[in-house]
C-alpha cells in the first residue's frame, strides 16, 4: 500500500492532540512535519504541545516547527477556556525529548512541499498556509491534497456564525480558499457527528500504555468543558475528522462546492458559506457531509491500541 506523505499544520489542542496520536501510528499514513500556529493558545503554548505530543508517540524521526505567531489581522487572545491553561487539558508533563526544529514552520512547509508529493492536514488557523502562498507563489498547485478542519455551514462555536480556525485568521482562510490546491473541508456540520464518550475515555484509560493514560487523561477536562457547553461529556473529535479523510476517503462522504468567507461584520465575521447547489459538485472544494460515528470510534481504539510502552 502507498503511504500518503502528510504535513500537519496545528494549534494543540486537545482534539489535535488525537488528531497528531491517529496520525503517527496509522500505516496508510507518513507524518514527514508538524507545524505549529498560534490558535487555542499562543505559539509557543502550541509549538511546545506538539513536541509533546510527538514525543508521546516516540516519534523522535518527525520534525516539529513553529510558524506564525500571530493572524494576519487581528492578534488573539492568550487563554483557552475549551483546552485549558497550557492547551492540552493542563496535566503534568515532563520537557519533551523531541526538540523544536530551529527551521521556521511556513519554510519547513515549502521544503517538504518541494521534496515530494505531500498532502496537508489543517487543524488550525490558517495563518501558516497563508503566508506559505504570500512567500512562495503557485506552491499551492504543487500540493497533492489539503484538508481542513474548519467552518460551518449553519451554526458556529467561537461565534454563532463562525467556527474557531476559520474566525481566527478570516483573511488568511480567505487566501487559502481562493487558491487552487484540491480542498477538503471538515465543517462542524460534519464533525459534530464524530464524538467519544466515557466509554472510549475508560477504554483508553484501561489500556495501561502512556499513550491511553494520557489521552483519557487531556479528554477528561474536554469531557467537562463539552458539558458545560453542550449539556453532555460527549467530546467532539474535530481534528480527527480531517485525519480519517487521509486514512480512509471512502468513510466520509462528500460534496462539491463553491465556499466564501466573512471577514467583514460585525456578527458574521469569520461565518463559511457553503453553496451546495449542484453547479459546483465537480469542485475543486469540497465539504465533508456524514461519517458513521461508530466505524471512526471503533478505528480510533484500535490505531490508539497499537501504542507500546
Ligand atoms: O472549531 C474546532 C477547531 O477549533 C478545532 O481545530 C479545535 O482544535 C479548535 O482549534
Ligand atoms: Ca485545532
Amino acid at each position: 500500500m502507498a503511504r500518503t506523505r502528510v504535513l500537519i499544520d496545528t494549534d494543540p489542542g486537545v482534539d489535535d492532540a488525537v488528531a497528531i496520536l491517529l496520525a503517527l501510528v496509522s500505516p496508510e499514513i507518513d507524518v514527514v512535519g508538524v507545524v505549529t500556529v498560534n490558535g487555542n493558545v499562543p505559539l509557543e503554548k502550541t509549538a511546545l504541545n506538539a513536541r509533546r505530543i510527538v514525543a508521546l508517540a516516540g516519534r523522535y524521526d518527525v520534525p516539529v516547527a513553529a510558524g506564525c505567531a500571530q493572524p494576519l489581522s487581528e492578534p488573539l487572545g492568550e487563554d483557552s477556556v475549551v483546552h485549558g491553561h497550557d492547551g492540552l487539558g493542563d496535566l503534568q508533563w515532563d520537557e519533551p525529548a523531541v526538540a523544536l526544529d530551529p527551521r521556521d514552520g511556513v519554510e519547513l512547509m515549502a521544503e517538504l512541499i518541494e521534496e515530494g508529493p505531500l498532502s496537508i492536514v489543517a487543524i488550525g488557523p490558517l495563518t501558516n498556509l497563508a503566508v506559505l502562498l504570500q512567500r512562495h507563489p503557485g506552491i499551492d498547485k504543487r500540493v497533492e491534497h489539503l484538508v481542513i478542519m474548519g467552518g460551518a455551514s449553519f451554526q458556529g462555536n467561537v461565534t454563532p456564525a463562525a467556527e474557531f480556525n476559520i474566525w481566527a485568521d478570516p483573511e488568511a482562510a480567505r487566501v487559502v480558499f481562493d487558491a487552487a490546491w484540491r480542498i477538503t473541508l471538515m465543517p462542524l456540520d460534519l464533525t459534530h457527528q464524530a464524538f467519544l464518550n466515557d466509554d472510549d475515555l475508560a477504554y483508553f484509560n484501561g489500556l495501561g500504555t502512556e499513550v491511553g493514560r494520557r489521552t483519557a487523561a487531556m479528554l477528561e477536562p474536554y469531557a467537562q468543558f463539552h458539558d458545560r457547553w453542550y449539556g453532555n461529556r460527549d467530546v467532539i473529535m474535530h481534528d480527527a475528522m480531517a485525519v480519517y479523510e487521509l486514512l480512509d476517503p471512502r468513510a466520509i462522504e462528500k460534496q462539491g462546492v463553491r465556499l466564501a468567507v466573512e471577514v467583514e461584520g460585525v456578527h458574521s465575521r469569520g461565518a463559511t458559506f457553503i453553496d451546495r447547489r449542484r453547479e459546483h459538485a465537480r469542485n475543486h472544494v469540497r465539504v465533508g457531509v456524514s461519517v458513521d460515528n461508530d466505524r471512526f470510534r471503533s478505528l480510533l481504539r484500535e490505531r490508539l491500541a497499537a501504542y507500546r510502552d
